[in-house]
């Protein structure tokens, strides 16, 4: 028996291709369509009536097709939880980062396989909610070994990791930030580079625990020297430089963007950094949420994603963000997909994933629904799955 090479995808009822020429409005729309798989990657996209003949059929029977959600900001490798302080917050206790050192603990006292198993079932949850692309960032080891291993236990799941060992100043180095600096930008980061593609900083002047504008910029410096492109998490819990650091270095995303001064913004505009929001966070805060409406009226590239970790947002599912997203930050249905998609995908500088363009990586999210709209009109129901095709 041969073996399979494509796959027609028939009875879409709405393909969500994010290709404006293949299709309607922004996300390229094309209604009763068909798709076909080669070898892992899109090869023909249209009109089901138009589809060539391929080696096997799948038939979704009117379910909308889109793009697997990318999702560019999570931290799954750590153990433990901190349900106890989710429910201080939700009692008016607000987040300054402090809980980190918890999970620290709970994650250097782990050994490999309960820190790997973690990182799987947490893989698997978004996985089966449709994600196809996740970010995996260290940053609970926070020292030379624990962020390592951290980063070489993320690679075993995915190419996109990042070293985060400027996440918070860990209890042993309390009041001596220079020399904890010295140490990420040292020894960790040529430990970690090897494991990592990007390099973080959580830039928060306003934070005990976080780092300020120099120390974020010195952790910048070296990563870039080191070869590692650039993340930051910027301006989640007050105004201060993370975004115009990020704009200034030409970092892929700045995520967070909650407190935005009109200068934030216009850097924002027309530079090469996306601005990633991350709803979950603001519904598990209790915070403000950012205003989308502002960046994307103002022409910013916004990306969606989780942040999923056991403190701002234990949430592994991109369709409740773009249901935040649509909800809480008032961005229209259509924004909330595209940016859970194309616009994460452009937050890694990824132009395989995040659309359907005849040549991108056949990852497929089919909803259990006939429109792409059903995402925020029926928040929590278990609506997507990614579509498995056979190779
Ligand atoms: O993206 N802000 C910093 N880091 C995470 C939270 C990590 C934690 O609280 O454990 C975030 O919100
Ligand atoms: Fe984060």
């Amino acid at each position: 028996m041969s073996p399979i090479t494509s796959t027609v995808v028939t009875g879409i009822g709405e393909l969500v291709t994010n290709d404006p020429s293949a299709g309607e409005g922004p996300l390229g729309i094309v209604n009763d369509a068909a798709l076909v798989v080669d070898d892992g990657t899109v090869a023909w996209v249209g009109p089901a009536t138009d589809a060539p003949a391929a080696d096997r059929r799948v038939d979704v029977e009117g379910r909308a097709v889109l793009p697997g959600f990318v999702d560019s900001h999570s931290h799954l490798v750590f153990a433990g939880e901190r349900s106890a302080e989710f429910e201080a917050r939700m009692s008016g206790v607000p987040y300054d980062g402090g809980g980190i050192a918890s999970t620290v603990r709970a994650t250097r006292d782990a050994d490999d396989d309960t820190l790997r198993r973690r990182v799987k079932a947490l893989l698997a949850e978004m996985r089966a909610q449709g994600t196809t692309t996740v970010e995996i960032k260290s940053g609970y080891g926070l020292t030379v070994d624990d962020e390592a291993r951290a980063l070489r236990i993320a690679r075993e799941f995915t190419q996109e990791t990042t070293f985060l060992g400027a996440h918070v100043v860990p209890p042993e180095y309390s009041g001596r930030v220079d020399e904890y600096v010295e140490l990420v930008t040292g020894p960790m980061l040529q430990a970690c580079s090897p494991h990592a593609r990007w390099i973080d900083v959580f830039c928060e002047p306003g934070s005990p625990h976080a780092f300020d504008g120099d120390a974020s910029r010195a952790v910048l410096q070296a990563g870039q020297e080191a070869g590692l492109e650039l993340r930051v998490h910027g301006n989640q819990l007050s105004y201060g430089p993370g975004v115009l650091l990020a704009v200034e270095h030409g970092a892929a995303s700045v995520d967070h963007c909650t407190f935005l001064d009109d200068e934030d913004v216009a850097a924002l505009v027309g530079s090469s950094t996306v601005a990633t929001l991350l709803p979950g966070v603001e519904f598990s805060t209790r915070q403000p949420y950012p205003d989308a409406r502002r960046l994307i009226d103002a022409g910013v590239t916004v990306a969606l994603a989780t942040d999923c970790n056991p403190g701002t947002c234990f949430t592994s599912s991109m369709p409740i963000c773009t249901a935040l997203a649509v909800r809480e930050m008032r961005m229209t249905p259509v924004e909330a997909v595209w940016a859970a998609t194309e616009g994460a995908a452009k937050s890694l500088r990824r132009k395989d994933i995040g659309h359907l363009r005849v040549g991108a990586r056949a990852d497929l999210a089919v909803l259990e629904a006939p429109s792409y709209r059903h995402l925020a009109y029926r928040p929590g129901v278990p609506l997507t799955r990614t579509l498995e095709i056979p190779s």
